[in-house]
């Protein structure tokens, strides 16, 4: 049961889909206290309750004892002080003795979430713009009040099945002979490969839809070059748009009005990557469709995916501020600086990029008036997002096309996938990597994934193979660094072929990965749950951060540490343990429930399957369209016979049909065999264990 309650004048965000009757009694659960334009939400919090969602955030899965707030923003020092990074998913769910629900505040301001962090038994959620919906969700499960609320909030993004495989990706690739490098680099070496991104060295002077044509003389050959290859290029957008005379985006969109304007009507200037830009009005419709109609410019030359970036949005500067700080510049200069006029100096430069006060020097027109930026700022990555979606539509309805983004807000899910921003190498990051996976797919973002190896600074051997042994299981699995850190293509490294190994592991098991990624979208489920959620009983499970469901069938518990050659695993229930070396080399360990200390060597990766319950397996392939998909393996632990259902379809439907696509299998148990059934298949149940 879902129920909606409204505050002031809410601000339309388009992220529900359906429409609810406001109701006109108290909101449930919490006290209301509204302030100086601002509502505040209160509860208080019992010794063992929970708090899950927040989607993409720093922190562990449960959110409880932290203060968060939701405003996007380019910061890319996920550091565990931040309150929030790139995305604002404003949904919570609470889970105790006495409380079982979720409440979402569909607010594009800025939110703060104070859980338990000024009191730990109180938490209290703050509108700074005091103008929102709030949805009480209720069900009886932590999953279903899930599905409820994806119901609430429309179907996921279908990525196509190609975006499943492995892509590779770096700042700093500025010609199309180096891409051909790196696709020789993985083909030679046989490490599997579906997709490489151009980031934005591939435009001329930073400026979108435009690629250099002295670095890409012919993009349109060097796709189809790359197509004959099985590889997929995905180029950058950037949603700042450079400030030139005679570049035909920006003439444009100064000639129609379509950037955001100042208070006194011009259009608001800011810096990113070209220097000055002028920034899109995404929150117009009118706007939406002229961008989207954009990536044309690069669709014609056979492009299939995009990403979308810069879009909280970043801004390096504005004209305003940074004339303020080249004032607070002149008048120090002959000041013998001290602790005061030191630090002014230095804070007037480095407080310059995402400066709050330049996201209220810019307005948008939101039906028909004029909003100030900083009272929606968190949609504005979301509608981006929505102008590239409705854009490839508008291009090709039967197809569906990569997309995803660094900002969002929910709403965006629908549109496309997000990855988790400018991460680090380090093996922090590679824990919250695997704790966003559930928060994210809460609010209905599946399509996700983090820079595997880290972003920023330099990665090693031994942390991208195990963030590689992760990546296996995350739908968007990019390899992805920033300039100036070193090389981070697996085939760089002295242990690359344990890398190509693990990368096999991921292809073999894509089958089972795109079958439970459609159910879960289709169906408004889950890929990705905390352990809480599936056990709710087992006060172990429910504490559990560094191990997560995966699907119907599945738990995963990556090895995130340094040097570890193992990882304490908690199983809930008996489980087959399957220790990947490759998709060929594995050995099965059936274990019942329990505390086990589990060795894995830096070239092995476990997966958890439930008792009872099968996953297939195919064979390796180097790309996508080379898995054979009607040859399969089935790995499992059973007692007796089990039928479960594959979902598969071409992989670019637009509107792929669930049943449809169903296969029916059926795993029959004799004595010490086991046989199985599926039609068109031909399986494989040697690897499937019978009995204790
Ligand atoms: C931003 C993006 C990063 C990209 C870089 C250059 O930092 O988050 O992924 O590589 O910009 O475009």
């Amino acid at each position: 049961m879902i129920r909606r309650y409204d505050f002031g004048s809410p601000i339309p965000t388009g992220a529900v889909v359906r429409t609810l009757a406001c109701e006109n009694t108290p909101v449930p659960f919490f006290q209301v206290e509204a302030k100086e334009g601002q509502v505040s939400f209160s509860l208080t919090l019992d010794r063992d309750d929970m708090i899950f969602g927040l989607g993409e955030n720093v922190r562990g899965i449960n959110k409880r004892g932290h203060l968060f707030r939701a405003w996007n923003s380019d910061d890319f020092s996920h550091t565990e002080n931040k309150a929030g990074i790139y995305a604002s998913h404003n949904l919570l769910l609470f889970s105790g003795k006495d409380k079982l629900f979720g409440v979402y505040f569909d607010d594009p301001g800025a939110v703060t979430f104070d859980l338990g962090y000024t009191q730990q038994d109180s938490v209290r959620i703050t509108s700074e713009n005091g103008n929102l919906s709030v949805y009480i969700i209720e069900a009886d499960s932590l999953t279903a009040i899930c599905k409820e609320f994806r119901g609430l909030i429309g179907r996921s993004y279908l990525p196509p099945k190609w975006a499943f495989g492995y892509i590779q990706s770096r700042w700093g690739y500025s010609t199309d002979e180096e891409v051909r490098e790196i696709v020789k680099g993985h083909r030679d070496r046989h490490i599997p490969l579906d997709g490489v991104c151009m980031d934005i060295d591939y435009m001329e002077d930073y400026k979108d839809f435009t690629w250099d044509k002295k670095k890409f003389p012919d993009l349109r050959g060097f796709n189809d070059d790359m197509r004959q290859e099985h590889i997929r290029l995905i180029p950058i957008i950037d949603a700042g748009v450079k400030q030139q005379d005679g570049y035909d985006t920006c003439e444009e969109g100064l000639e129609k009005g379509y950037f955001v304007k100042k208070a006194d009507g011009k259009p608001f200037v800011g810096a990113v990557w070209p220097g000055r830009s002028y920034f899109p009005d995404f929150l117009r419709e009118d706007v939406r469709q002229w961008f989207g109609d954009e990536y044309r410019k690069l669709l014609d030359q056979g492009v299939e995916g995009f990403w979308n970036d810069m879009n909280e949005p970043a801004l390096f500067y504005s004209e305003e501020s940074l004339a303020d700080a080249f004032q607070v510049a002149d008048e120090l200069r002959h000041e013998n600086l001290d602790i005061r006029s030191a630090f002014a100096l230095k804070d007037a430069f480095a407080n310059l990029s995402n400066n709050p006060e330049d996201y209220k020097r810019f307005y948008h027109q939101v039906e028909g008036k004029a909003v100030r930026h900083d009272k929606v700022h968190n949609l504005y990555g979301a509608c981006m997002t929505q102008a590239a979606a409705e854009g490839f539509r508008r291009y090709d309805a039967s197809k569906r096309f990569l997309m995803f983004s660094r900002a969002s807000f929910i709403g965006a899910h629908r549109y496309g996938g997000v990855w988790q921003g400018d991460n680090n190498a380090w093996w922090a990051h590679l824990k919250m990597n695997l704790q966003m996976m559930p928060s994210l797919n809460m609010c209905g973002f599946l399509y996700t994934g983090a820079d595997l190896g880290g972003f920023g600074c330099n990665t090693t051997e031994d942390l991208l193979l195990r963030w590689l042994q992760l990546g296996v299981f995350t739908p968007l699995m990019r390899n992805h660094a920033a300039q100036g850190t070193r090389d981070q293509e697996a085939f760089r490294f002295s242990n690359w072929a344990d890398m190509r190994n693990i990368i096999t592991v991921r292809y073999a098991l894509l089958p089972y990965l795109y079958s439970e990624f459609m159910k879960a979208a289709l169906q408004d489920d889950m890929l990705f749950r905390p352990l809480a959620f599936d056990y709710p009983d087992d006060d172990t499970a429910r504490r559990v951060e560094d191990q997560v469901m995966l699907g119907a069938d599945c738990m995963i518990a990556p090895v995130y540490e340094q040097n570890a050659r193992g990882r304490h695993v908690y199983l809930p229930e008996d489980m087959l343990m399957v220790r990947f070396r490759s998709a060929e080399d594995y050995d099965l360990t059936p274990m019942e429930a329990g505390h086990y200390w589990i060795e894995l060597d830096t070239t092995e990766m476990p997966l958890f399957i439930r008792r009872g319950h099968v996953i297939p397996l195919a064979k390796p392939a180097e790309y996508v369209e080379g898995i054979d998909e009607s040859d399969l393996k089935l790995l499992g632990w059973v007692d007796k016979d089990v039928s479960i259902t594959l979902y598969s379809d071409d992989g670019y439907t637009t509107s792929p049909c669930l049943e449809k696509g169903l296969t029916a299998i059926t795993l029959q148990v004799q004595g010490e065999k086991a046989t199985a059934q599926g039609h068109g298949l031909t399986l494989h149940a040697d690897d499937v264990i019978i009995g204790d």
